[in-house]
Order: structure tokens, then sequence, then C-alpha cells
């Protein structure tokens, strides 16, 4: 499908419905043409870009390209054999719970279409872990994948949690899926805590979930999926504590709670603030953009591998967060405004942007822009 086809024909169609009925029928979409022969051949011919240039060696693992998808566009893994088709460097699925859960009550999705943006607060709905766990079994992927593991949302009854119940549930869920993945991430928020998105900010606690992983025998580097900050003094507690557990390989940033100021969005503040949960894409970008370089400024570099993630919708957005540290990029929202010709545009742009530098390869691109333009 051409980038016009999609923004012309398909893009108009999925607008017209309700935010999370066209994200359900695109995911339906996608897992009944994993089934319809060549389609997928056809799909990887058409979407697939590759270049050596591209090619990255991370955390043990080899992955042909930097782009990958974010977790949850497929939360419970039932589009596999699609999404190894896309021409994407990595996917992760995801958010995945040791049980399964409804998520939080409807609406819970929602475009601003004028900032290229997505409202999201869907309470991570997913089929449990045991499903994922055999769906990943039955669907083994050449494209390197990622499961994404949360606490399992009890809904608003269970707004208190032990921490002792938060840890057991990440422990279920990352030892029933670490031997059918490439990676996991932890996904530090943490539903029906209060304030979930900073459960694990005390640096102590962070300690705790790690050491109730460590005798697990992990088949697979963890990655942690922290709350943004620029705050250097948490950064600082985080990676002390992180730094006895060498399973842990990646980190990455998830989205901001709450919504950016009024003046980052070009959308009326009466359209938005009816609506609940964190925004994904455009105006989320530069603060999540700062908060990883400094991240990468304080992180030893030989021992972590960084994965940007905030609003990319071009080579020169994800080349950015390269430039800020990243090794790899995510993308979710450019897919929902874009298409899925956006992955192999993005590849297609890093090499042009690569050879103008004068880079010929992009691992010599990572951390290469001065904290005097993070800002720019
Ligand atoms: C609709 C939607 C659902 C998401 N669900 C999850 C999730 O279940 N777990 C998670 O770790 N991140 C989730 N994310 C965050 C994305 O993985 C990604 O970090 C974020 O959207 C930033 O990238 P973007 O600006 O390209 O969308 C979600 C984002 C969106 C838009």
């Amino acid at each position: 499908m051409s980038l016009d086809l999609y923004r012309t024909l398909v893009r108009p169609a999925l607008f017209r419905l309700d935010a999370e009925t066209a994200h359900h029928g695109t995911v339906q979409a996608c897992r009944l043409a994993g089934h319809v022969p060549i389609l997928p051949a056809l799909a990887d011919r058409y979407l697939r870009f590759t270049d050596p240039c591209l090619e990255v060696e991370a955390a043990g693992i080899r992955f042909s390209n930097p782009v990958g998808l974010g977790a949850g566009w497929d939360k419970s893994g039932v589009a596999l054999r699609m999404l190894d088709h896309l021409g994407f460097g990595f996917v992760e699925i995801g958010s995945v719970s040791a049980r399964p859960s409804i998520g939080n009550p409807k609406p819970r999705l929602f475009r601003l279409p004028n900032d290229e943006a997505i409202v999201v607060n869907y309470g991570l709905p997913n089929d449990g872990a045991e499903a994922v766990r055999e769906r990943l079994r039955c669907n083994p992927m050449s494209t390197p994948i990622g499961v994404n593991v949360v606490k399992t949302n009890d809904g608003f009854e269970a707004q208190t949690c032990r921490e002792e119940d938060v840890l057991n549930d990440y422990r279920e869920s990352v030892s029933l899926l670490h031997d059918h993945a490439s990676y996991i991430t932890l996904n530090l928020s943490c539903p029906n805590t209060g304030d979930g998105s900073d459960y694990f900010s005390p640096p102590d606690r962070l300690r705790r979930l790690l050491e109730s992983l460590a005798d697990l025998e992990l088949q697979c580097p963890v990655f942690l999926k922290l709350t943004p900050t620029s705050d250097v003094a948490r950064l600082d507690g985080w990676l002390s504590a992180i730094d006895p557990f060498p399973f842990v390989r990646g980190l990455m940033l998830n989205l901001p709670p709450g919504k950016p100021p009024a003046a980052a969005l070009q959308t009326p503040h009466a359209v938005w603030e009816r609506m609940p949960g964190a925004v994904a894409g455009r105006p989320v970008q530069r603060t999540l953009d700062r908060c990883l370089g400094e991240l990468h400024r304080r992180m030893p570099p030989a021992r972590f591998i960084l994965i940007g993630s905030g609003g990319i919708f071009s080579a020169s957005d994800a080349y950015r967060k390269i430039r800020l540290g990243a090794s790899l990029v995510q993308i979710y929202t450019a897919l929902v405004y874009r298409g899925p010709r956006v992955v192999r545009q993005i590849n297609q742009g890093l090499v042009e942007l690569l050879q103008r530098d004068g880079l010929t390869h992009l691992n010599e691109a990572v951390g290469t822009l001065p904290p005097s333009e993070w800002d720019a």
C-alpha cells in the first residue's frame, strides 16, 4: 500500500470509526492477512528496506534495521505472522500481564489529528501471559520479538496492591514468556497503585523487582521502560539500583503521564481536557528527546542500549533520537497517521542522512548530538 493510498483512502475510512474500533479492526485485518498465502511475502517485498549500514547488533541480538514497533499496538500477540513481514527491525508486543485484563472503561482512546497525536487510557487490556506464550510458541518469528510485561490491571475496585503481589505478578509473566522472546521489557507503569506511573520511582523498589527475577535463569535480555524524567538525581538512583543486575541490557522511556502544557497542543483545550489519559505522538517528542539525552549522558554506554521513542514520524526524527543516544527506535503513532510505508521511508531516509554526514554505519551517529543542540 503506498503512502498516498493510505492517506487518501485508508486513513479517512479508519478515522470515520471511533479510535478503538479502528485500532481493533486494523489488528484483526493484520491477523487475517498473515494467513493469506503470498500476502506476507508480498508485504515484505514492498515494505522492507535493507542496507548493511542500518544493521544493529545490540544486547546480543541482531536487528536488520533499527526501526521497531512500539508496545501497545498488538497487545496480545494475535498478529505475529504478519508483523514479521512489515519491514520492522523488531516488534514489541504487550503490555502483557500475568492474568488477563479488560483494561479501563471505554471510551479510552482518542485522536488529536491537528497534533498528530493519540490520547491513550486503555489501562493495559490483554489476554494474559499464558495465552500470549501459546501464540509465541505457535508463531516463531524471524524478526526479533520483544514482549512487554506489566502488572495485571484488576480494575478500579483494586486500588491498592501489596508490593509482594506486584512483584509476583511480574515474576509470573516473565517466567512464562522469557524463553519465547528475543527480549523482555518491564513496563514500570503500574495500574491499581494510585499514581501507577511512579510506582517504581523509589530505587529500592526497582531493585527489589529485579532481585525477584534474578534466579529465573533468563534466556533473553531485559529492557526497562522507565517514567520519563530529566531529574538527574532520579536517573542516577535508578541506574545504581539496576547496576547489580547484568541481565538488564536496555532502557527506554514510557509516555509522560498526563497532558503536555496547553501551549504544546494545537487542539483546543476544551477538546482534550475531556479525554483521560496520556498523549502519544508529536507533542511528546521534545520532552522525551531531552530525557533520552540526559539518560544517555548519565548511563555507562557499554552496559546499556537505549531505545528511543515518542513522536517519530520521519527519518530526521529517528536520526535525532539516535544522535541523542538511541541505538534503536520504536514507532506507534506514526503508523496511525502515515501508514505502514513509514517504516521503509524512515529506514531509507536514515541511509541518506548517514551519507550526508559522511558516516558509514548507524553506530557512528549514536550519541553525537552535543547537549547545546538538544533544544534546537
Ligand atoms: C494506543 C496506545 C497504546 C499503548 N499501549 C502501550 C502498552 O500497552 N505498553 C507500553 O509499554 N506502551 C504502550 N504505548 C506506548 C508506546 O509503546 C510508545 O512508547 C509511545 O506511544 C511513544 O511512541 P509514539 O509517539 O510513536 O506513539 C501505547 C501507545 C499508544 C498510542
